[in-house]
């Protein structure tokens, strides 16, 4: 299949091209597009053939949930089969944009959305070339993020191309994404709520809303695996880069002073070393920094990633994030990363 790739214009989207992007999802295409967290692999979430193809084009495995895009709330009818008010409360507070709630599911539901689950999760988001394809496919669309299997989220058209040139129909290239990670996702249905996946909506925000969220659930993100976890911790491996990743926590000085340790003992040994960072004094390093402060460390994280491994060093370095705001959903990508390994020092 050859793919199409459509530009567009990230805030005033090209009638032309949504018009072409919603017609092959009427017709059970796969299109890939924009959101403001990471590129989104777009199928129409009311047929099952397509949805078949676009676990196949990501190679993900089929006993994974779906978030469900809609363009509003009058498009939750048919999808859940009840509102709480929590999720008014929330949705009023943080729709459209980067949260996704997992509610009850509508009994007419597609099953291969959430297998064998009773929930359906649930995101309307803020990027006019999301929306206005959701307004214009007139269907509720299912959209992971539009990566293969087992690698960073794409946040540039260029990384959707890199994984699945020739698997999709069409991509809509309006440029890189603004947030660079994806949604947060809450739990609406688990008593009390559950904070499964940190991201841009921060765990101290959606208190101020809700305040017996828990924040438990972070490491069942089953995004990329094959079967639910047997217990919590397990099948963390996520978005991987190829080299392995080293991550650094602990007392500043003390954090540098062992990557530098670690930098020359790769180096010594003939390996090939990467930074996931701007530091002085790593000599021989490939250095590729996602940005100073946490929004563009978010933004740039991924790319950071994928660069590093097409650069082909054999080890990652990077330190840990103050955990807090946006700082907690970055650790939660390079812990994931990381496969839950930290050198504390
Ligand atoms: O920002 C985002 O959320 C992006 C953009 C494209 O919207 N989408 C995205 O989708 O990240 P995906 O499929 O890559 O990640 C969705 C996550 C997965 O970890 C999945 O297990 C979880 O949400 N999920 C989906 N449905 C669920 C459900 N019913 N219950 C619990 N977790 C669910
Ligand atoms: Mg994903």
């Amino acid at each position: 299949m050859k793919t199409v790739v459509l530009p567009v214009n990230p805030r005033y989207p090209q009638a032309k091209a949504i018009a072409a992007a919603a017609r092959a999802l009427q017709q059970g295409g796969l299109v890939a597009f924009p959101t403001e967290t990471v590129y989104g692999l777009g199928a129409s979430a009311l047929d099952e053939d397509a949805i078949r193809r676009l676990y196949q084009a990501k190679e993900r495995p089929a006993s994974n949930p779906l978030i469900v895009h809609v363009a509003d709330l009058e498009q939750l009818e048919g999808l859940v089969s009840e509102l709480p008010e929590s999720a008014l409360l929330l949705a009023r507070a943080f729709w459209p944009g980067p949260l996704t709630l997992v509610l009850q599911r509508h009994p007419a539901l597609p099953d291969v959305i959430a297998p064998a689950r009773a929930t359906v999760a649930l995101r309307l988001p803020a990027h006019p070339v999301a929306r206005a394809l959701i307004r214009a496919s007139a269907r509720p669309l299912v959209a992971p993020s539009a990566n293969r299997f087992a690698r960073p989220s794409a946040t540039h058209a260029a990384h959707v191309l890199a994984d699945l040139d020739g698997r999709i129909d069409l991509l809509l290239d309006g440029g890189p994404t603004r947030i660079g990670l994806e949604s947060t996702v809450l739990d609406l249905y688990s008593e009390p709520p559950l904070l499964l996946r940190p991201g841009a909506i921060t765990l101290e925000q959606l208190r101020a809303q809700l305040p017996d969220l828990q924040p438990g659930g972070a490491l069942l993100d089953l995004d990329e695996d094959d079967a639910l976890p047997e217990s919590p911790g397990q099948h963390r491996r996520h978005y991987s880069p190829q080299a392995e990743l080293l991550l650094f926590d602990g007392e500043a000085q003390a954090v540098l002073s062992a990557m530098r340790a670690a930098a020359r003992e790769h180096l010594a040994a003939g390996g090939r070393v990467g930074l996931l960072d701007a530091l002085e004094g790593f000599a021989g390093c490939e250095q590729v920094s996602p940005g100073a402060d946490p929004r563009a460390m978010g933004r740039g994280l991924f790319a950071a990633l994928r660069e590093l491994d097409e650069r082909g060093v054999d080890v990652i370095l990077a330190r840990l994030q103050v955990p807090e705001g946006l700082g907690a959903a970055i650790n939660d990508r390079l812990l994931r990363a990381a496969d839950g390994r930290i050198i504390r020092v």
